[in-house]
Parts: C-alpha cells; structure tokens; sequence
C-alpha cells in the first residue's frame, strides 16, 4: 500500500483515508435507519483487509458516536494497526489551553487509545482563546506525545500561514489542513490554500471527496434523491443532477477505460493533484472496498486534463 507523510516529516499513513462523519451521525446521516453499526464494522475491517489505515473522525460526529464506534472497532481487532485522525471542536466557552488538554483527553477515551496520529482544529473560530494559545496548547500535547502531528481545518491560505508560523515557533510542523475538495468543489486551487500548502509541506485531507455521493454516479435525474439532509442540497435536484451530467458521462466513460468505478476515477484524479489525501465516507464494506480500490493505479495526465477541463465550472 503506497503511503504518504503527513506534512513535511509527520507520520506516514495511507494515500488514501476513510472519513466517518456518517459513523453514528442521525442529525444529517439516516445512521440508525439505513445502515447501522454492524455495516460500518464491516467497513472498518473491510477498509484495514484493503490496506487503508487512516480513519478521520471529530468529537462532534454523532456528538462522539464516531469516535466511540472506533474505538470499538480497534479493540475488537488489537493486532491490526490503525491512524486516527480526529478534531477538536473550537467551542466559545472553550476558551484557556486547558479545555484543548481535556478534549483531547475526552478524545482519547471515547477511542479507547493513549495517542492519535493527527489532532486538528475542526473550524477556523478562536473566539476568546485565540490562535496562540491553541496552537500553543496543540503543540503541548506534540511534546506529551497524545498527538503525532497537528492540523487545521477549513482554514484559508492566510490562516493556514498564520498557524504554521506559530507552531514553527514551538519547533511543530502544520502537517495537515482539512478542506472540502473535489471534482465539484475545487476552490482551493484559486484561492491559495493548494499552492499555499504546497509551498509549505503542509498536506491536504480532501474532505467530500465524492461530493457525498454524487461523484459516485449512482444519482441522477432519473433516480430517487437520497434520503436524510441531502435531499435540500441544490446538487441534488433534478435540475443540479441535469447540471452534472455531463461530468458524470466523462466518470463512466473513464471508469469504463480504466475498468473501474466512477468513484474510484473521481478519488484517484484528486490524487493525481499531488500532495493530497482524499477521505471518503463509507457506510459499508462495498464502498470502502471500492474507494480503496483509488490507489495502486494512475490516470493519465490527458485524462486528469479532461475531468479538469469538464469541471471547470466547479473551479
Ligand atoms: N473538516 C470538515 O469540516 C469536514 C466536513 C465534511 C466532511 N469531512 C470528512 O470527510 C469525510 C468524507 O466526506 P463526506 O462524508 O461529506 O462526503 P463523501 O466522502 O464525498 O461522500 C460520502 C458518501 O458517498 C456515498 N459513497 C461513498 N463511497 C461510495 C461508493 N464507492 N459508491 C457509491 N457511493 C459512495 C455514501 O453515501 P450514500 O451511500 O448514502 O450515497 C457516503 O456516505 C467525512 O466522513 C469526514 O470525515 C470533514
């Protein structure tokens, strides 16, 4: 399995993660009714069995849910070795470097672990803490050996600079800043974050790498809307699914060439970008299997050229 460090000398994980934001969220995932824990622990094992190894959760997650299913999971399978990467929440009354310590702690025992591979700031809000100070205390927990590497998320390219200095000031590299990237969401090769990051060595998690599902192929306008929260994104009426069908025809084609999934084409043109790390959600072992199956090949560039040229719109 092809792995990649996190940031310039930060550990090395797999090219490719699992995102569980589903994993025990009712709020805008149907967790509960139309998956359930037994599916997910079948992803889990299906996701390790591939040789992925990085699982991205958040204290919020199904407020802890995730965090804890995963720490299930680990425990029922102790030799297997797994990364977390998992987020602090920046809450308003969070507001001393102590409540980073104790999140983290909170963490740690919903994962049933003594240290993660990756902590980040799930939002760019400091409110009365500021950045010095949780950054200060991010690179506290570094040195106590809780976190292997610390990074942002959803931070711009001035913010992202910004965290970087100071945690360079405390001898820590920014490994990581978590942005939504996708073949339908690719602002930040416009706004500096991907340039930014590449001059720094910080590496990038692509979040809604599949534009939640969409990239999948299996919506469209013939199709029935997924159930839960999607149902009110634009993306998903009929007149966002007739919008995308183009990109859509191009996947297939693609997929078929390549005798893949249009999933697997959309996640491997992410990492054809460089330097990026995409997280795909999956609810079962099909689409964990199948968003593993991303790596051990490789698009050609005049193929990365046309799914750029047919997204432009999304730029
Ligand atoms: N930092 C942040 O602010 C932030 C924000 C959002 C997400 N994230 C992270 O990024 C991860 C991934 O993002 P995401 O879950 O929003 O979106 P995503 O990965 O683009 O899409 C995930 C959804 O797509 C469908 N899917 C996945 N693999 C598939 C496959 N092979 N074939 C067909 N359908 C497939 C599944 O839903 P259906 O089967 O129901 O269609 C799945 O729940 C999250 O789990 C989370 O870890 C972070």
């Amino acid at each position: 399995m092809t792995t990649v460090t996190l940031g310039p000398n930060g550990p090395a994980v797999s090219a490719l993660g699992i995102g569980t934001w589903a994993w025990g969220d009712k709020l805008f995932w149907s967790y509960g009714k139309e998956y359930d824990s037994t599916a997910l622990q079948e992803a889990f094992k299906a996701a390790l069995a591939a040789g992925i190894t990085l699982f991205d959760t958040a204290e919020i997650y199904g407020f802890g849910e995730s965090e804890r299913l995963l720490g299930q999971f680990m425990q029922q399978m102790p030799q297997q070795p797994v990364q977390i990467a998992t987020k602090y929440f920046p809450l308003p009354w969070r507001f001393t470097g102590d409540a980073v310590a104790d999140a983290l702690t909170a963490s740690l025992k919903r994962l049933q672990l003594p240290s993660i591979t990756l902590y980040q700031v799930h939002w760019p809000f400091d409110f009365f803490m500021g950045q010095t100070t949780l950054m200060n205390a991010l690179a506290d927990e570094v040195q106590q050996g809780r976190i292997q590497s610390v990074g942002v998320s959803n931070y711009s390219a001035e913010q992202m600079q910004r965290a970087h200095e100071q945690l360079a000031a405390r001898g820590v590299p920014l490994a990581v800043n978590q942005v939504q990237y996708s073949l339908l969401a690719r602002q930040i090769e416009s706004n500096g974050v991907l340039k930014t990051a590449q001059d720094l060595g910080i590496t990038i998690l692509a979040y809604s790498p599949l534009a939640q599902g969409l990239l999948s192929g299996k919506y469209t306008a013939e199709t029935a809307a997924p159930s839960g929260a999607r149902r009110l994104d634009p993306r998903f009426s009929r007149s966002g699914l007739e919008k995308l069908a183009p990109v859509i025809q191009v996947l297939w084609s693609l997929a078929e060439q390549y005798e893949r999934t249009p999933a697997q084409v959309a996640l491997n043109w992410l990492i054809a970008q460089g330097n990026v790390i995409p997280i795909p959600g999956a609810k079962n072992a099909d689409q964990a299997r199948q968003n593993a199956g991303a790596l051990g090949w490789t698009l050609a560039p005049e193929d990365v050229e046309r799914l750029a040229q047919v997204t432009q719109a999304w730029q």
